[in-house]
């Protein structure tokens, strides 16, 4: 082969866009739900945050204006995340308190977005869930809690961190609406609801089925969450890279962009590796990276209607709430 011809393949091989992955017709929710219809995913794993229980009535942390860390200037704390340490409830736990009182105030009922896996569980497609919430609302949906990680705890059981005595938060809900900080009935330790705070250390158990999942998934949906709280911004890096990937969200999180923006002038820094397992929204090489942007509850309506199971959807809700 001449070196015009080479040089002519070359060309048209960088400017050719690469295929999508096998099984997926197009970079959106259609595209998904074909390759979910097709018989491409067996194994989904689903990764959630707090923007899947705004519209059942409690706010995420982070969203400009209604987010739980707009509301703590009070405490004069240098970052949100501080309220959330065990370093900090060890000085003071009055604000750990207050804040999570809103987990408590009423009985929040699940949304759309917390039957999803209830409902691929159901077909027998569901690997695992693994969400940061505490809310309880996949359990309350009737999630199967074999298929639910919940990674920063629940604030439907307490502990006392004294004794070690279990408590059901139930039993301890008015002391906190009361503004009251609940003691131990045996030592008269404080009682704390089991939410991960960020220096604890997360449960073994919750890593040990973790790369054996990410390695085996054939589809990974995220929603709700603003990837900023690891180990979740490093497990989307996880799966194979044939494997699509789906992001339910009100913003573009998890993009090589975002990385790249966040590292100006040191881009030295990341290994060419690593950017690439990065969301490639947008980008001339995403071959299986979907986002879909607004109103999450509405998406996982449409992906529902998509796939045709809208009525065992509707019938799973309907029963649920009986
Ligand atoms: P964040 O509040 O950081 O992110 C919520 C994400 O959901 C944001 O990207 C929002 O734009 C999006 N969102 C909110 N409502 C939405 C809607 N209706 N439709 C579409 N998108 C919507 O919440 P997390 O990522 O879950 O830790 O936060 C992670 C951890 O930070 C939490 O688990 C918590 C906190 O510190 C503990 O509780 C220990
Ligand atoms: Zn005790």
């Amino acid at each position: 082969m001449n070196n015009q011809k080479k040089k002519e393949l070359i060309k048209k091989h960088i400017s050719e866009k690469p295929k999508l992955v096998k099984g997926l017709p197009s970079l959106d929710i259609k595209g998904i739900a074909n390759y979910i219809k097709n018989g491409n995913a067996k194994k989904i794993l689903i990764l959630s945050g707090a923007g899947i229980s705004v519209s059942s009535g409690i706010p995420d942390f982070r969203s400009p204006n209604t987010g739980l860390y707009n509301n703590i200037q009070k405490y004069n704390l240098s970052k949100p995340e501080l309220l959330f340490t065990r370093f900090y409830f060890n000085l003071n736990q009055k604000p750990f308190f207050d804040t999570i009182k809103i987990f408590l105030e009423k009985d929040y009922k699940p949304s759309p977005a917390h039957y999803l896996p209830v409902l691929f569980n159901k077909k027998g497609i569901l690997l695992k869930c693994y969400t940061q919430n505490i809310d309880n609302l996949y359990k309350k949906a009737g999630l199967n809690e074999d298929y639910l990680i919940e990674f920063h705890g629940t604030i439907k059981n307490s502990t006392c961190r004294k004794c070690n005595k279990k408590y059901l938060t139930e039993e301890i809900k008015n002391d906190i609406l009361n503004n009251l900080i609940p003691k131990c009935t045996i030592c008269n330790g404080i009682i704390q609801p089991d939410i991960v705070l960020y220096d604890d250390d997360l449960p073994e158990k919750m890593f040990e089925e973790l790369d054996y999942n990410f390695q085996n998934c054939d589809l990974l949906i995220v929603m709700g969450t603003s990837l900023k709280v690891e180990p979740f911004p490093g497990m989307i890096e996880d799966p194979k890279d044939n494997v699509p990937r789906i992001l339910i969200n009100n913003e573009i999180v998890g993009s090589y962009e975002e990385e790249l923006e966040e590292r100006n002038g040191k881009l030295i820094e990341i290994s060419k590796e690593r950017l690439s397992k990065k969301f490639k929204f947008g980008h001339f090489f995403n071959t299986r990276d979907v986002f879909v942007g607004g109103d999450l509850q509405n998406n996982v309506i449409e992906l529902v209607k998509e796939l045709g199971w809208e009525d065992e959807f509707n019938n799973l809700i309907d029963n649920n709430n009986k």
